[in-house]
């Protein structure tokens, strides 16, 4: 439980606070945006999000949302599988995610949030006959990985939860307590990451991000009945590949191929392009960042921060 806050706290707002927000049909303060601590989605986990990009470009004088479209698709796809009916349409979501992102007028690189929640105020755990809602966050955001510097992850002692149990296609917060497990563990144990294992023991992803392993030349990642989320990312670096002439395979991949392959980097909207530079204690091959890791990573950031005209199409510019 949270202290009192001290008058002195109390006084300074939290810059937080100023943020505007998408909640329930209107553009609010963030502040302003508040629900019930009997809200179902609170007390059960009933609720689907996204986690989206705006990148900065200084020299264009613009902010480009990366990938506005696949998100909102996604976001319905997952509303769906929680019974959620007369959703906004596509059209309308990427407006009002935009909307909300042009609304706060950042100059810097952003992070938004979309959110269809359960709002009925009901005890009971199910997910029919409920309420639900939208929300959009959006607020200022850097790298949380420190990419040049390489990740160290190590396999999770925690399985991704199953199709069959809970679906991880579905990006639902309820879910995300799995991933929390997964990464306390691994951080609480010296590593940056957690490489998670589906219950049939093949790799899956690390905790919010997907997999890549490069082998003889050939990029690996796991198929999307590998227990994955089916990443907007990892689409996007199997077309990169494609551009760049890389070949591709999908298909499951063993925990002991990790140790034996020669790159291995996540991917994903919050780790971005993340070399893996030690798995369990044996570094990936040399133990620094492999040429198609760096390939691959050096191309994404110049296409997000709208630096490749060829791909222009991931981007919506906030005007
Ligand atoms: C569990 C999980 N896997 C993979 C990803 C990567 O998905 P995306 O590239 O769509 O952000 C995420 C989210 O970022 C995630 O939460």
């Amino acid at each position: 439980m949270s202290s009192q806050p001290s008058a002195a706290a109390s006084a300074s707002a939290n810059p937080l606070d100023e943020l505007i927000a998408y909640f329930e049909g209107d553009y609010v303060a963030l502040k302003d945006a508040k629900v019930s601590i009997m809200t179902h989605a609170f007390m059960y986990g009933t609720a689907t999000f996204e986690g989206i990009r705006a990148y900065w470009n200084a020299e264009q004088n613009t902010l480009y949302a990366l990938f506005v479209r696949e998100h909102a698709r996604r976001i319905r796809s997952s509303a769906k599988m929680l019974m959620m009916e007369n959703l906004p349409s596509e059209d309308e979501l990427v407006d009002i995610i935009t909307e909300t992102v042009r609304r706060n007028g950042f100059r810097q690189d952003a992070y938004v949030r979309p959110s269809f929640y359960k709002s009925t105020r009901a005890i009971g755990v199910r997910l029919h006959h409920l309420d639900h809602e939208l929300y959009v966050i959006a607020t200022p955001f850097g790298n949380y990985i420190d990419i040049e510097k390489g990740v160290r992850v190590m396999s999770s002692s925690w399985r991704r939860n199953a199709d069959e149990a809970l679906p991880a296609r579905g990006k639902l917060v309820g879910g995300y307590v799995n991933m929390a497990f997964q990464k306390s563990e691994a951080e609480l144990n010296g590593f940056d990451e957690a490489l998670v294992m589906t219950p049939s023991g093949h790799a899956s992803e690390g905790s919010a991000a997907n997999l890549f392993v490069v082998r003889d030349g050939v990029l690996l990642t796991p198929p999307v009945s590998d227990d994955i989320l089916e990443g907007v990312t990892r689409k996007a670096i199997l077309g990169l590949a494609a551009d760049l002439g890389i070949p591709t395979e999908v298909r499951s991949i063993d925990r002991s191929e990790l140790y034996i392959c020669d790159e291995v980097f996540l991917v994903g909207t919050g780790v971005q392009v993340s070399p893996v530079i030690e798995v369990d204690h044996r570094p990936v091959g040399e133990g620094k960042i492999g040429p198609i890791s760096r390939r691959l990573s050096e191309r994404y950031f110049a296409a997000v921060r709208g630096n490749l005209p060829e791909y222009k199409s991931w981007l919506t510019a906030i005007k």
